[in-house]
């Protein structure tokens, strides 16, 4: 014990955002003077489903009578009873899963997998990608602010640019591990996948014998107007990676592989303390039934074509200040001429919470809940600030 006073900090890697929350139900959060703010934040897409769901808290408080923690060497009612509704929401052909806690975890595994099954050292990530930040996610992340200091990473990795098929046909080869891919790319500015892209992606790693890893840590369990975003682009992952939204708030992600892959991986060769813990697993059981019993991807895909429409007529009227609408479903943004920082900060004193993507887009990351009611407050906040911005008064 220590016997002085001393007073212990988090480490600030959190640029802060000045406020102290101090309770959050549904799309709303409250501060500690009990003032409301509409959540476009949602702790970077976590709380889609809503802050403390019912359905997940519920979920939660049984499975905390029974048992909190047991290993995957151990089976358990509540593992069984998410692997019956995973399967309904799984691609076909994918036949193995495993989960952990974070999303960069979940890269890690993915990683590791593609490395394992094809014998392979080299990966291809794209311009803007975010996977993580721990060392094999952040070897596949791009923005080099992210990278620096921490080379040299474990595997080579080749950069090449989002959406451009001839990078994709002259980099793939058979050296290649695997290609990792966002159908959105999330932090990296919202950009989506065109349909030709992605299928010469899929073909190209296809016939080179190349993983394709689809990550969808933000844009996956419905926010994008289907359960999948890379439904969108009628795509099948090799290996795919989920977090974020699932657990509704609580740390959960989890790696899902074809068969073929599954099969051939062996005891012993992963494991993770608290993967796959009880708690974790009752939150997303709870996560499934909100999804399917509530049509959240049809929902996201109505409010999102309603506030996308709202944005456009921003970015109409204010072309001093804005380029253009980026995303998809409830994953939305709009492009700036500069740096959001400034504008994100006024929405917040105004009782918005939204964050920024890439170096320029104004992002937005509502829960499925978002109403009529909200949608017109978040796009007339947006526009009042926006329309009276000074293109001089905005950052860098
Ligand atoms: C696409 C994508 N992959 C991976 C991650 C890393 O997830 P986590 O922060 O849970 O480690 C993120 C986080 O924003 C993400 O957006």
């Amino acid at each position: 014990m220590n016997t002085i006073d001393k007073s212990l900090r988090i480490i600030p890697f959190a640029k802060p955002r000045l406020l102290r929350l101090s309770r959050a139900y549904g799309q709303y959060v409250w501060d500690e003077t009990g003032r409301k703010y509409l959540d476009c934040h949602t702790g970077h897409g976590v709380a889609f489903l809503g802050h403390r769901n019912p359905k997940i808290v519920e979920s939660i408080k049984r499975q905390m009578e029974l048992i909190m923690t047991a290993t995957p060497a151990f089976q358990t009612d509540i593992a069984d009873e998410v692997l019956s509704k995973l399967s309904r929401i799984i691609p076909g052909d994918m036949d193995y899963v495993f989960f952990l806690n974070s999303g960069s975890e979940a890269v890690e595994l993915a990683m590791k997998i593609a490395r394992k099954v094809t014998g392979r050292k080299r990966f291809i990530a794209f311009r803007n990608s975010f996977h993580g930040r721990t060392m094999g996610a952040l070897s596949v992340t791009w923005n080099p602010k992210y990278r620096e200091g921490y080379d040299p990473f474990p595997w080579e990795t080749k950069f090449i640019p989002y959406n451009d098929i001839d990078a994709v046909t002259s980099t793939v080869d058979e050296s290649v591990a695997a290609v990792l891919f966002e159908p959105v790319q999330g932090e990296g500015g919202l950009t989506h996948a065109t349909q030709e892209f992605a299928r010469t992606l899929t073909e190209v790693c296809e016939n080179t014998g190349a993983s394709l890893i689809v990550d969808e840590v933000q844009a996956g369990f419905g926010r994008t107007g289907k359960v999948w975003a890379h439904e969108h682009l009628n795509i099948r992952p090799d290996i795919l990676v989920a977090g974020k939204s699932m657990g509704g708030g609580f740390p959960v992600s989890m790696v899902v592989v074809k068969a073929s892959i599954g099969e051939r991986l062996r005891e012993g060769e992963h494991g993770s303390t608290h993967g796959g813990n009880p708690l974790a697993l009752a939150a997303i059981s709870g996560g499934i039934d909100i999804l399917i019993n509530d049509s959240v991807p049809l929902k996201s895909s109505l409010s999102g074509e309603k506030l996308s429409a709202e944005l456009k007529k921003i970015v109409e009227c204010c072309t001093h200040v804005t380029r253009e609408v980026k995303g998809k479903g409830l994953m939305l943004g709009i492009e700036l001429r500069f740096n959001p920082d400034e504008v994100i900060r006024e929405l917040q004193m105004k009782g918005l919470l939204c964050l920024k993507a890439g170096t320029s887009v104004l992002r937005l990351l509502p829960s499925y809940l978002i109403n009529d009611d909200d949608i017109k407050f978040c796009s007339e906040l947006i526009n009042e600030v926006l329309s009276a911005w000074k293109p001089e008064k905005g950052g860098s």
